[in-house]
């Protein structure tokens, strides 16, 4: 259970004839990934939900911390993936790090940010377009049951992964500068629309939560006996750890290291670069659209489109949604690209049934797992109400940057020797405050979700003892690294 898997053999692994992934991505394909993932749903929905129903025109602040959590988890990841540049991105580093079966958990808990992340997205995708073109309610968006929009664009775009990383980025390059415009013309227009007035309170004064909202109270509030409220400085914080959700993606670049030409210089590059881009370019939304209109006239669906509504720009609004349309398409694209790479990773190593690690042998890229995937997360899109289940990606993705960021501590320890292109600063100390800045966010994020996912993480524990635990493939004897033996079980 303990028993690590060294760095060498996780190198060695990606050499092995069949199994080896195509290496043709540079850091600017990572750069473009790592957008392409980040900006979707969140920025186009929870802003303008967030900012009416927790922290008003302060969502400018829930995203400032959310963005510096997420800076000390990527400096985590990017000295990671530039020591251990193989697929499989935290599933990799903790199997490297903790053992198998911390490893194990990860790959488990990485679905809900991969596979329910995708699924969650593709619903999104399908409510924007049924808006933009005004789809029968049974067709596509929140009311349709099969939800054949969000089934139809997943269906689409694992056909795109099947068919190669290359084509796969040409793809996301294409709708990323889309998004990227919109969400440019989002700023840039929306700048003269702006009224001071619309900045006062900038940070309203704390109310209670109504009673009947339960479960969807911050578990730390709950903890620490504070009645559960909105706004103030709770408000904040609330909000943040839900707009965590529009950063979630750049962590998912470091999946591709193993595609990557220069895994070392390009991964930290590709994973900083994007996550600091997202940030700025949110800020700027956020404050822009707060200071467009009054902040309680954002609670809707489409709040970006919804501020150029108000003040007279209906023109503008279309444009928005179709840009948040090509822009989760994006999203979606490459959490499903995420998903086949660590579940690739996982049956790599025997952790799930080998045969799911066949490469296809013209286009180089995981074809068993990426169609496993793509027809889980289209049932998935297709029959489960998931608008509540964005919470459940983000407790997730927060749980594997604790472990992450834990495991840059240890392989210091464990693996000093070891060559590190990028090397975070301030270790242990800079982890230690990660780990805890993503626990603070995960505590702030409602009852009911902590309770889905201890639910999952169970189940994954079940499976791991019936199958994984005695299938494994880490040959003991390589196990060992050369300068500081593995612990074993
Ligand atoms: N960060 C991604 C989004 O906002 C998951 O949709």
């Amino acid at each position: 259970m303990f028993r690590t898997k060294s760095i060498e053999q996780s190198m060695r692994d990606t050499d092995e004839p069949g199994r080896r992934l195509r290496k043709n991505l540079s850091a600017f394909d990572l750069t473009v990934f790592g957008v392409g993932v980040i900006i979707g749903t969140g920025i186009f929905v929870l802003t303008g939900q967030q900012a009416a129903r927790n922290a008003g025109p302060a969502i400018v602040l829930s995203f400032a911390l959310a963005g510096v959590v997420c800076a000390l988890a990527a400096l985590c990841y990017a000295e990671f993936a530039s020591t251990v540049p193989v697929a499989g991105s935290a599933y990799t580093f903790s199997y490297a790090t903790l053992g198998q079966f911390i490893a194990w958990i990860i790959g488990w808990d990485l679905c809900l940010e991969l596979a329910l992340g995708a699924a969650v997205v593709s619903r999104g995708w399908s409510a924007y377009l049924q808006e933009l073109f005004d789809l029968p309610a049974w067709l596509a968006g929140d009311r349709a049951r099969p939800d054949f929009g969000a089934a139809f664009i997943v269906a689409v775009l694992t056909l795109v992964t099947v068919l190669g990383a290359k084509l796969s980025g040409r793809v996301t390059g294409v709708l990323v500068a889309v998004k990227v415009a919109v969400v440019l013309f989002v700023i840039g227009l929306g700048l003269f629309f702006v009224k001071a007035a619309n900045y006062t309170p900038f940070i309203p004064e704390a109310v209670p939560a109504p009673k009947e909202s339960g479960g969807t109270a911050p578990l730390l509030q709950v903890l620490a006996g504070i009645t559960p409220q909105h706004f103030g400085w709770f408000g904040i914080v609330a909000a943040a750890s839900i707009v965590f959700f529009a950063y979630i993606g750049f962590d998912v670049v470091a999946t591709t290291a193993e595609e990557t030409r220069r895994p070392q210089r390009d991964v930290p590059l590709g994973i900083i670069g994007s996550l600091v881009i997202c940030a700025v370019l949110y800020m700027a939304t956020s404050f822009v659209v707060t200071g467009m209109v009054p902040y309680p006239d954002l609670d809707t669906a489409a709040p970006l489109a919804r501020a150029f509504d108000v003040v007279g720009q209906g023109w503008a609004a279309d444009l928005i949604s179709l840009g948040a349309v090509c822009g989760i398409t994006s999203v979606i694209l490459v959490l499903l690209l995420g998903q086949s790479r660590v579940s690739f990773a996982m049956a790599r190593d025997g952790l799930l049934p080998p045969v799911l690690a066949r490469v296809h042998p013209r286009f180089g890229t995981p074809w068993v797992m990426s169609t496993i995937t793509g027809v889980a997360v289209v049932l998935l899109a297709a029959f489960v109400p998931l608008s509540e289940l964005s919470e459940l990606t983000s407790i997730g993705t927060l749980f594997a940057f604790v472990v992450v960021s834990l495991g840059v501590i240890v392989l210091r320890r464990t693996r000093p020797d070891l060559p590190r292109a990028f090397r975070m600063p301030l270790v242990p100390w800079l982890p230690l405050v990660s780990v805890l800045a993503s626990l603070w966010l995960m505590l702030n994020l409602p009852v009911v979700t902590w309770a889905r996912f201890l639910i999952w993480m169970v189940l994954g524990l079940v499976l791991y003892f019936v199958y994984g635990i005695r299938r494994a493939t880490v040959d003991a004897s390589r196990s060992d690294t050369p300068s500081a033996p593995a612990p074993r079980s």
